[in-house]
């Protein structure tokens, strides 16, 4: 395909999105629109490169992806596994580095022992139930939370909680510990499983271009 096409990119809106353009810029790609802080646009364009940006929620992006609304998607590893879509995951941009971790009271590190029938919140029902069932072949009873995850051990709602540790400082300040790691995270780079198969090459020099900047 010409490169007259315009590459669409989704990015996760926040730190994310600021992280992949000061990366982008280091190869050229800029968009000097999306700089304005004050601004509430969610849509640019750089004429110049063909390119356009748009920032969505972390959780869509694998769906604008999937479905070729975008061709390229920057989010992180929790979210792609989570969402299983399909996609290619063609690099890991190396920030946002983090950890997904079962966490909890020091007194649930025997429940998880033990095998014991638990409680575990998350805002990641998907990572919890592949971890729990088919890793440690636990039965478990997974409850969905939106957030502020931390709070269900500590109001008795779960015994366990399955989320993101990054510094920790959220885990210690709420009297809770990492019990069992499940993975390491970090941000990555998803591709439109056509669009990999229609411009391979502008694509591929994309990447190449990342990789030597990272
Ligand atoms: C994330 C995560 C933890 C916290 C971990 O929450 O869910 O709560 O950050 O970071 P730390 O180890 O550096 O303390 P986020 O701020 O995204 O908000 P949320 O609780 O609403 O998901």
């Amino acid at each position: 395909m010409s490169e007259n096409r315009y590459l669409t990119f989704a990015l996760g809106k926040g730190r994310l999105a600021s992280k992949t353009m000061e990366l982008f810029e280091k190869i050229g790609i800029t968009c000097e629109e999306m700089k304005d802080k004050d601004s509430r646009r969610l849509i640019f364009v750089n004429e110049e490169l063909k390119l356009k940006f748009f920032l969505a929620k972390g959780p869509d992006v694998p769906t604008y992806v999937e479905y070729g609304a975008a061709d390229i998607g920057v989010v992180g590893k929790d979210t792609i596994l989570e969402e299983n879509r399909r996609v290619y995951e063609v690099l890991d941009l190396g920030y946002g580095k983090c950890r997904m971790c079962v966490c909890g009271p020091k007194s649930a590190e025997e429940l998880l022992k033990h095998h014991e029938m638990i409680r575990v919140a998350s805002k990641y029902p998907r990572i919890a139930k592949d971890y729990f069932y088919n890793k440690k072949h636990q039965t478990v009873d997974i409850i969905k939370l939106n957030g502020s995850v931390e709070l269900a051990p500590i109001v008795q709602l779960a015994d366990v909680i399955v989320d993101i540790v990054e510094t920790g400082s959220t885990l210690r300040e709420n009297g809770l510990e990492v019990l069992e790691e499940i993975c390491p995270l970090s941000a990555r780079m998803i591709v439109n499983q056509v669009s990999m198969q229609m411009e391979p090459e502008r694509i591929k020099r994309l990447i190449t271009k990342l990789k030597e900047n990272l």
